[in-house]
């Protein structure tokens, strides 16, 4: 089983797990029943960034996007992404930034997820997830009123084209991959126990994010926990591991613990959600776990050696932004 499988198993495993639960539980069992969505809306960090920091900041340079697209892609990223993998097994057209405005396309959802953000503000990037939540509502507001405006006025009929349907938001997947640059900016600038202490509250902010997103008609949400970021050479580079704290991959144990416990009680915040909105569906995918086997397994995949690949990339090719949320897996994934 090569790399890409294994993720896709994780995830679609997941999704399958998700769609057949909505299936079950009768939610517009027609649109459900196929695991079909219109669209998807996404929020998060350079995980799934696939153009926000490229079109705010021009941060992102080759060989980002060489492999795979042929040219710049805007992902920190020389391949795909996770959410790019799940647009194209739901058959839908890779994600637009929200912030790119060049050749954008929004009829199938559209990317809010900006790298280096995190869950509360004030850490690596001026676009935390409440930030990204409001330009969705903003993002809904003006779609709908122009959708609306075109539809009445045949010359302006093929502008729609671009537009999501208003329609479709409801029935739209809604997904998450943040959290890492909480526990990341965090740990560079208080300590280990203040971030633990922090959780709660980072979580009660995602909380209310959702929230937001539901009391507008959202009801499928899908939920990446974080990853191992003791793994990421950002940790590996700059918090020098030492003896006895570094796991046999060579990863920060002490990181990867903080990621682990954020996840534990992240779990519990989506099982709060489910309570409190009978009427949605969330799905809490376990991404460290996925990306955890790959590391872990990088020989028997036949992979190369992550920590050094990373490292060089680290010291001489990309800039510190990019190291601090260049993901392993997306190494391997290509
Ligand atoms: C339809 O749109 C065209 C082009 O924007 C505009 O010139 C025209 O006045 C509009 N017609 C109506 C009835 O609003
Ligand atoms: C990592 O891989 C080794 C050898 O394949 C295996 O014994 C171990 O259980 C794995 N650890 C984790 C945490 O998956
Ligand atoms: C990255 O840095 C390494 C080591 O200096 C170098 O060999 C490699 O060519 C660089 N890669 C790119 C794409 O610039």
């Amino acid at each position: 089983m090569n790399c890409r499988r294994l993720v896709y198993v994780v995830v679609w495993f997941n999704l399958y797990v998700a769609c057949t639960f909505i299936q079950v539980s009768g939610l517009d069992a027609s649109n459900f029943s196929k695991c079909w969505f219109p669209a998807i809306y996404n929020f998060g960090d350079s995980n799934s960034d696939t153009g926000a920091v490229f079109a705010a900041f021009t941060g992102v340079k080759p060989p980002n996007g060489i492999s795979f697209f042929g040219s710049l892609s805007g992902r920190a990223s020389d391949g795909r992404l996770i959410i790019d993998f799940m647009t194209e097994e739901l058959k839908l057209p890779y994600l637009n930034a929200y912030l790119d405005s060049v050749g954008s396309n929004y009829r199938h959802g559209a990317n809010f997820a900006v790298g280096g953000s995190s869950i509360r503000p004030g850490g690596f990037s001026p676009f935390p997830l409440g930030l990204q939540v409001a330009q969705f509502l903003l993002f809904k507001f003006h779609t709908n009123t122009l959708f609306n405006q075109f539809s009445n006025n045949r010359t302006e009929q093929p502008f729609k084209n671009s537009l999501p349907r208003p329609e479709d938001f409801s029935k739209a997947l809604y997904t998450f991959d943040i959290g890492q640059n909480d526990l990341a900016f965090g740990l560079q600038h208080t300590s280990q126990e203040q971030v633990i202490k922090s959780i709660p509250e980072i979580l009660n902010q995602f909380f209310q994010a959702v929230q937001q997103l539901y009391n507008v008609g959202a009801r499928v949400f899908w939920i990446h926990n974080t990853g191992p970021i003791g793994c990421l050479p950002y940790s590996y580079i700059y918090y020098e591991p030492k003896k006895g704290n570094i796991d046999a991959n060579g990863c920060v144990k002490p990181q990867n613990d903080l990621a682990q416990e954020f996840n534990r009680q992240l779990k519990d915040q989506v099982f709060q959600l489910r309570r409190k909105f009978p009427l949605a569906k969330f799905t809490y995918v376990d991404v460290y776990t996925a990306k955890y086997e790959l590391i872990n397994n990088t020989r028997n995949q036949g992979g190369r050696q992550v920590l050094k690949v990373t490292q060089n990339l680290g010291k001489n090719n990309v800039s510190l932004f990019l190291v601090i949320n260049l993901i392993i897996i997306f190494l391997l994934v290509n």
